[in-house]
C-alpha cells in the first residue's frame, strides 16, 4: 500500500490544499483523469438507448459480454491490424485494469514471472500479486525504450508474460514497428527454448492518443501469443464508466480454452460481466476518439516550456504525461517543494520505480497548464538548470 499509493496521495493532497487554498489557486498535474468530455456521439448513443430501451436491456448477459458489442470490437481490431477477429476472440472487460486483472489470471501459476519495462505504471506490480506472479522488471535505455539485452537476460524458465504499455505512462513512448517484431522473436525463440507460450499483454488505453501522424504498431502483428487487456477510459474520456476489453490473438495456441479461461476469470475475479448500459454505448463508437490534436496541443505547450525552462525530458509520442528528469537526487523532496511553494502537484518517480524523475500529466485545462508554468520555472532557476 505504502509503495504504490503515491499518486492517490498526491490526489488526496490536493483535495486539501484546494480546501485551503481554493482551487483555483492549485494545480493539479497528478491524475491522469481526462479534463475533456466524451466526444459528441457518446451522448448520441446514451440518448438513443434512453429513448428506445429494450427488454432485459439492464439483466445480466453471458459472462464475454454481448456478442453484438464484441463483433464490433474485433471489426476494429481487424481494421486495424488486417487480421481476421470475431466476437469469439474477444471478452468485454470493465476498464483496462479489469481486463489485465482478469488475461493475469488466466495465465499465471502461482510463481510465474511477468516481465515489465521500467518506469511502469503503478499498480502492475499489484495486479501481478493479485494473481500470485513474481514481477521482474527490466531496465529501458535514456529514451526510456526497451533494452533488448536486458530483456534477454530477464526471460527465464517461469516467464510467463510480458506485460507492455504503449504509448506509455509515464513516458508517453511509443514501441516502434521494428522494435516490437524484435520483441516477437525473441519472444519465440525463448517460446521453443522453455517449451511454453510466452504472451505480450498489452495494456493500450493511450493506443488511438497518438501524435505526429505516428502508427499505433498493434502486438497482434508481431506475436500470435499477444492478449490485448484494454478500455475506453482514455479514448473516449469515459473512465468512470468502466468500460473495456480483453482480446486474444485468433491463432494463439489453445485458442478456445484460454478464452474459456478469460470468461471464467471474468465471472470469478466478481465482474460477473462488464457494465451492460457501456457496452451497448460503445459498440457504435469503435472508431470514434475524442480530438487527439487538443492533447497534441497541450503535449506542445508543456513540452517547449519545460525545454526553455532547462529541464532534461523526451518529447512524448502519445498518451497524456510527461516525465523529466528531476533537477535534484531526490525527487520526493523535489515534487514536495513545488506542491507546497508553488501549488504545482505532480507525482515523483520513485511511484514508478524510477526515482530520478517527475511525472507530469497534461490532460488538464489550459489554465491549469500555464499557471503551473511560473512554479516549474522558479525550481529549474532555484536548482541552477538555466
Ligand atoms: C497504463 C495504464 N493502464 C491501465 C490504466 C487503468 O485504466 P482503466 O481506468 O481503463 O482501468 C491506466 C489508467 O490511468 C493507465 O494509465
Amino acid at each position: 500500500m505504502v509503495k504504490g499509493s503515491w499518486i492517490r496521495r498526491m490526489f488526496e493532497e490536493g483535495i486539501a490544499m484546494k480546501k485551503k487554498y481554493g482551487p483555483e489557486n492549485v494545480y493539479d498535474l497528478s491524475l491522469g483523469n481526462p479534463i475533456m468530455e466524451p466526444p459528441p456521439e457518446f451522448r448520441r448513443e446514451l440518448k438513443r438507448l434512453a429513448d428506445h430501451p429494450y427488454p432485459g436491456m439492464h439483466g445480466y448477459m453471458e459472462n464475454a459480454g454481448y456478442p453484438e458489442t464484441r463483433a464490433a470490437v474485433a471489426a476494429q481490431l481487424t481494421k486495424e491490424t488486417g487480421i481476421k477477429m470475431t466476437e469469439r476472440d474477444v471478452v468485454m472487460a470493465v476498464g483496462a485494469a479489469g481486463a489485465i486483472n482478469v488475461a493475469l489470471k488466466t495465465i499465471l501459476d502461482p510463481g510465474d514471472e511477468v516481465i515489465v519495462f521500467l518506469p511502469w505504471f503503478v499498480d502492475y506490480f499489484n495486479y501481478v500479486e493479485n494473481h500470485d506472479g513474481v514481477v521482474k522488471t527490466v531496465e529501458t535505455d535514456a529514451g526510456f525504450m526497451p533494452r533488448l539485452d536486458k530483456l534477454t537476460a530477464a526471460i527465464g524458465p517461469r516467464t510467463k508474460a510480458l506485460l507492455i504499455d504503449s504509448p506509455n505512462n509515464p513516458t508517453g513512448v511509443v514501441y516502434g514497428a521494428d522494435l516490437m517484431a524484435q520483441i516477437g522473436e525473441l519472444l519465440r525463440r525463448k517460446e521453443a527454448e522453455y517449451g511454453h507460450e510466452i504472451y505480450i499483454v498489452s495494456d493500450e488505453p493511450y493506443k488511438k492518443i497518438i501524435y505526429d501522424g505516428l502508427k499505433y504498431p498493434s502486438p497482434l502483428n508481431f506475436h500470435r501469443h499477444s492478449i490485448i487487456a484494454t478500455s475506453h477510459s482514455k479514448d473516449l474520456s469515459i473512465a468512470g464508466e468502466r468500460i473495456g476489453y480483453v482480446a486474444l490473438h485468433p491463432e494463439a495456441e489453445h485458442h478456445d480454452e484460454m478464452m474459456t479461461g478469460l470468461v471464467f476469470c471474468t465471472r470469478v475475479l466478481g465482474f460477473i460481466n462488464a457494465p451492460a448500459f457501456m457496452q451497448n454505448v460503445v459498440r457504435n463508437l469503435q472508431d470514434v476518439t475524442i480530438p487527439v490534436a487538443e492533447y497534441q496541443r497541450h503535449r506542445d505547450y508543456i513540452y517547449e516550456h519545460l525545454v526553455r525552462f532547462g529541464y532534461t525530458v523526451n518529447k512524448p509520442q502519445g498518451a497524456f504525461y510527461i516525465f523529466p528528469r528531476c533537477p535534484i537526487a531526490d525527487d520526493v523532496a523535489f515534487i514536495h517543494e513545488l506542491q507546497q511553494e508553488h501549488h504545482v502537484l505532480t507525482v515523483p518517480g520513485v511511484a514508478f520505480g524510477t526515482p530520478g524523475y517527475f511525472r507530469l500529466v497534461y490532460c488538464v485545462d489550459d489554465r491549469t497548464l500555464e499557471r503551473s508554468m511560473p512554479g516549474l520555472e522558479a525550481l529549474a532557476r532555484k536548482y541552477g538548470l538555466k
